[in-house]
């Protein structure tokens, strides 16, 4: 198989530079001051920040809207009601899905990969069929399947990962077979920045008439993303890392999978009738969502994908890769620093080891500094052993980060270096 672009890296006309002065405003959390030094905010890929629309969004609709959905037939309930799923529309059309009803919210990420595992897993996977992953996933990309092969007898399969941090595309042709039920793969690793090629991993896999399932969670807040051009099956992203709210995220589902696909959680809002004998239910995206949602949530993540787009998402990709080179030229001199990751065309995500020093005292040097990066095996425990190290520091840009914040993140590891000796 030969590497095709990520859709993300296709050559495509300049995007205008971002207004980072004026977009930072927005954020009220960016003034803070962090052990006396101005807050460098670089773990946007763990939590992005919010900014004033969404906040505001989301104090309207309490202030004035309030009311539970899809159950009222007073005036708030029913305002509340066109909010919410006005909020699955925006959801919808940000990801070009054909219909709303595409559209399921689920607390997140982590939530939309167990709903699939739970319904569509469960009805197709047998004793000896193979759920296919990578070697990049997060955890919330491979528990959830290895529940499933647990209670259906079932086997994980890996593609393996490249030293460069690149999928291994020959032995994922040879790893897709005739036991394979469904292909799980992130779009952007949480750890590399790796741009992984769902279309051709969708292509391949849709060939031997496997569907695939994308975990959208890194690339929904600074690329593109067409669910129809890249002709996944699912697609699962969270809101929190979208400059939304926590607690919110939505699963796309093709219309044809998800409306074949049982309910998972039973309760109120999913069903058409109940007895004590039998209930029926309503069809997708409701039957998936029990119990009263995260109205706000939804109404919030409408705000920030509307923030994004109004921003742009191209301009957001290339403002985030121009950081990244520049932090990656910056570190580069720097002794016994080590980039993980150098996958051509990566995204916004800078993993790195100091050597000799513990990635979580790397981390608090550079807090001390007022410079905010993750620390720890990033719920990529298997991606870790792949590299043979126990964690990484990872700086991960969005799109209010300065070029002088890729420039402190260097300054600040000089500084862990001297602490630690030089
Ligand atoms: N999945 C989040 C991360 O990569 C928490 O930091």
């Amino acid at each position: 198989m030969s590497p095709e672009r990520p859709i993300a890296t296709a050559p495509r006309p300049a995007a205008p530079p971002l207004d980072v002065g004026r977009i930072r405003a927005d954020f009220p959390i960016l003034e803070r001051r962090v052990h006396g030094k101005p807050l460098v905010y670089l773990d946007s890929a763990a939590s992005a920040q919010k900014p004033r629309p969404v906040l505001d969004a989301m104090d309207r609709a309490y202030e004035t809207s309030y009311a539970n959905v899809h159950r009222g037939v007073h005036r708030l309930a029913e305002e509340a009601t066109k909010a919410y799923e006005g909020a699955r529309l925006r959801v919808a059309r940000f990801l070009g899905a054909g219909d709303a009803s595409e559209i399921v919210f689920v607390r997140g990420t982590t939530e939309g990969i167990n709903l699939v595992a739970r319904t569509y897993g469960a009805r197709h996977l047998g004793p000896g069929d193979e759920v296919l992953l990578t070697g990049m996933e997060h955890h919330s990309n491979i528990v959830p399947w290895q529940f499933l092969c647990e209670r259906k007898g079932g086997h994980l399969r890996v593609v393996p990962v490249l030293d460069d941090g690149t999928l291994d595309l020959e032995a994922y042709e040879r790893l897709l077979g005739e036991r394979t039920r469904i292909v799980a793969v992130s779009h952007v690793s949480n750890v590399l920045g790796t741009v992984n090629p769902i279309r051709e991993i969708v292509a391949a896999a849709h060939r031997r008439g496997v569907p695939v399932l994308v975990d959208g969670a890194q690339a929904v807040p600074r690329m593109p993303v067409d669910v129809r051009a890249l002709d996944c099956d699912f697609y699962v992203f969270s809101g929190h890392k979208a400059y939304g709210p926590t607690g919110i995220g939505a699963l796309y589902g093709k219309a044809s999978l998800l409306g074949a696909m049982p309910p998972w959680q039973g309760g109120g809002e999913m069903i058409l009738s109940v007895t004590f004998e039998k209930s029926t239910f309503k069809p997708a995206p409701h039957r998936f969502e029990a119990g009263t949602p995260d109205i706000v949530g939804a109404i919030g993540l409408g705000a920030a994908l509307d923030y994004l787009e109004g921003i742009g998402l191209e301009a957001i990709d290339a403002h985030e890769r121009s950081l990244l080179a520049r932090a990656t030229e910056a570190i580069a001199s720097i002794p016994r620093v080590r980039v993980l990751g150098t996958a051509p065309g990566k995204a916004g995500v800078l993993s790195f080891v100091v050597e000799g020093v513990h990635a979580h005292d790397v981390g608090t040097v550079l807090d001390l500094q007022g410079i905010a990066v993750r620390a720890g095996h990033h719920c990529a425990q298997p991606l870790m052993d792949r590299f043979g190290v126990p964690a990484t520091a990872r700086a991960s840009f969005g799109l209010y980060n300065l070029p002088e914040e890729a420039d402190a993140l260097a300054e600040g590891l000089r500084k862990v270096i001297e602490v630690f000796g030089g």
